[in-house]
């Protein structure tokens, strides 16, 4: 069953602020974060618009900000979006649901959602990239990671606070599956070892993939 993105909201603006402060910076531990986001910095180029969706606490979309590109960031919770708009105040973050995006069709030039899927069912992702596909102009570029495996793991506490919140795991075959089923091209899986000592050990996976510039018919 869907997990409803009411619930999904809420668990984020009761933990925005511990979030903010436990994940402040960790890209500075993640070298291959780093390496594949200065690689979506280098694809997407001087296109823009550009959006951090599931932006959180803004770490991402700061990272891709210093790398030169104009970006603005996405999250359901106002208040992840508040601890955003008070560490990164030169950018533009807002509220919006990667489920329903109020975005034109082929209107994005490049889009990155780091674990921004952790919280959706099979369904749900699939909902998501459709999304993505629809709202990037052909050739634009997209870059999402995620936990690799098959599990669901339920928390009922996080950072001190009583929550109560599934984190989905998904296979490449399954995110590869979607991503061609929706359209995108070059689609390329990245897998990394989690960093011990630096954040939830799990294995995680870099994806990127491309809408393609002559788009097939029908
Ligand atoms: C695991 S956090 C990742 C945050 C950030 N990208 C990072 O890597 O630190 C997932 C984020 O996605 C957001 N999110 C979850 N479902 C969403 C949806 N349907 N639309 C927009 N944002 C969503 C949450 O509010 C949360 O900030």
């Amino acid at each position: 069953m869907a997990q409803d993105v009411n619930k999904i909201e809420h668990m984020y603006d009761a933990v925005a602020e511990e979030w903010a402060e436990a994940f402040a910076g960790e890209h500075d531990k993640k070298p291959m974060d780093r390496e594949m986001l200065r690689r979506f910095a280098a694809e997407v180029g001087d296109r823009r618009p550009v959006w951090d969706f599931g932006c959180g606490p803004g770490n991402t979309t700061r990272f891709l900000t210093d790398c030169g590109l104009v970006i603005s960031g996405l999250d359901l919770s106002e208040g992840i979006l508040a601890q955003a708009r008070t560490a990164h105040p030169d950018i533009i973050f807002r509220q919006g649901d990667i489920l329903a995006l109020d975005f034109a069709d082929g209107s994005v030039a490049g889009i990155v959602a780091f674990y921004a899927i952790v919280h959706f069912t099979e369904e749900q992702v699939e909902k998501a990239f459709r999304e993505v596909f629809r709202v990037l102009r052909p050739g634009g570029v997209f870059l999402l990671t995620c936990h690799l495996g098959e599990q669901t793991i339920h928390l009922d506490e996080f950072l001190g606070r009583k929550i109560d919140i599934d984190f989905m795991f998904f296979t490449s075959a399954f995110i590869g599956r979607c991503l061609d089923d929706c359209g995108f091209e070059k689609v390329e899986i990245v897998a990394r070892e989690p960093y011990p000592g630096v954040e939830y050990q799990s294995r995680r996976a870099y994806v990127f993939a491309r809408k393609p510039v002559v788009l097939k018919f029908p």
